[in-house]
């Protein structure tokens, strides 16, 4: 993506040539700073403190960790460690887990001084990777996205509703449920995006109508709570989100809040699309709801809110009476029967078992 006419992944090789940029993400929407990582220990404090953040990119990250882990010691105690250290960081994203596995596979078999080299290609193999499975979202999201405008008026807007940040900034490049909007947007046609702030931490507001801004996207940021309103008011055209982690059956863990979006689409008839980058997709998990890991954050993040004051400084500031008690899920589980279909870098699919297996035949289990 460009920012300020510069082309820009989300996480690349410094000057250095062995420590690794990343855009802090926990300073959006007001300030764009990157920060160097040279060790695990950053890596890890990176994924957990959410500098990073989105599936895709927890799982490059942590493929870097491993790469910058065997710069000291390219032992087979020095890899395993690395991956224990690093798969902890965060619960739900599986992108962290199969990326930490890439690597594995790549690095175990090899002698001690083959890795530190093997390690910086494959995670730059795994970054690359990303970017072509989101720049194949996007072509066959646009599919549909065309097929909606086909049944409008010619020129009438396409509202298309997302949810978290599934963008630009949760991916190396592109995003995965807003690879079709950049798509569509690119070739012309009138998109409008219903962006949700996506409390507590915001990463609607703050990270996806900023990706949207730059990129000249006709948005509006709406309050969690709005969507169901507009889909019954016929506002909405389809929605678009991602996910965390999708299982063998189609179940999809998204964003807290997601679940919700999904009823009221059901409600409404509109069509709910999950994209889906084939990293994202446990085969070992059936039932989403049962299985899996919901990670739960501090409470702060529900308690207090930052944002710009009127003289340019950053603020935190407390929004819920001091004793009252919060609670903070950071992700639910929508059923594959509410989701309309994944929109994968090998085409659209149902959200059930027979087509996911289809479709990934070399990954199902
Ligand atoms: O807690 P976050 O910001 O990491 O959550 C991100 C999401 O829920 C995204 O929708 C998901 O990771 C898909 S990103 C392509």
């Amino acid at each position: 993506m460009n920012v300020n006419g510069r082309h820009y992944r989300t996480i690349w090789l410094n000057d250095n040539g062995w420590a690794v940029d990343i855009i802090d993400q926990t300073k959006f929407p007001h300030v764009f700073e990157t920060v160097t990582l040279r060790s695990t220990d950053d890596a890890a404090v990176a994924i957990r403190d959410m500098l990073v953040r989105g599936a895709p990119l927890i799982g490059v990250t942590a493929a870097y960790g491993m790469a910058l882990a065997m710069r000291t010691d390219a032992s087979d105690a020095a890899l395993a460690r690395a991956y224990d250290q690093l798969v902890k960081t965060r619960p739900t994203a599986i992108n962290l887990k199969w990326a930490l596995d890439e690597m594995m596979k790549s690095l175990s078999p090899l002698p001690q001084s083959d890795r530190l080299w093997a390690a910086y290609a494959r995670a730059a193999e795994i970054a690359d990777e990303d970017v072509a499975i989101n720049q194949s979202i996007g072509r066959n999201g646009f599919d549909i996205i065309k097929s909606i405008a086909a049944k409008k008026k010619p020129g009438e807007t396409i509202n298309i509703l997302t949810h978290c940040n599934a963008g630009w900034l949760a991916t190396v490049d592109w995003g995965t449920a807003t690879a079709p909007i950049y798509t569509a947007h690119d070739a012309g046609l009138p998109i409008h995006v219903w962006v949700d702030e996506t409390r507590p931490r915001n990463q609607g507001a703050s990270l996806t109508a900023w990706e949207l801004l730059h990129h000249g996207v006709p948005h509006t940021v709406i309050p969690d709570n709005t969507g169901g309103h507009l889909m019954q008011h016929g506002q909405v055209d389809m929605a678009i989100v991602g996910t965390d982690r999708t299982t063998a059956q189609g179940d999809v863990c998204n964003k807290i809040g997601t679940y919700l979006k999904a009823l009221a689409a059901h409600d409404n008839g509109v069509p709910f699309y999950v994209a889906l980058p084939s990293p994202t997709i446990d085969f070992n998990v059936v039932d989403g709801v049962k299985e899996i890991p919901i990670e739960q954050r501090s409470g702060i993040e529900v308690s207090h809110m930052s944002g710009l004051t009127r003289d340019g400084r950053i603020e935190t500031v407390e929004i819920v009476p001091r004793g009252s008690r919060v609670a903070n899920y950071a992700f639910d589980v929508t059923p594959a029967k509410y989701v309309t279909g994944l929109i994968t870098e090998r085409g659209v699919i149902a959200a059930n078992r027979v087509a996911i297996a289809k479709a990934f035949p070399e990954r199902a289990v």
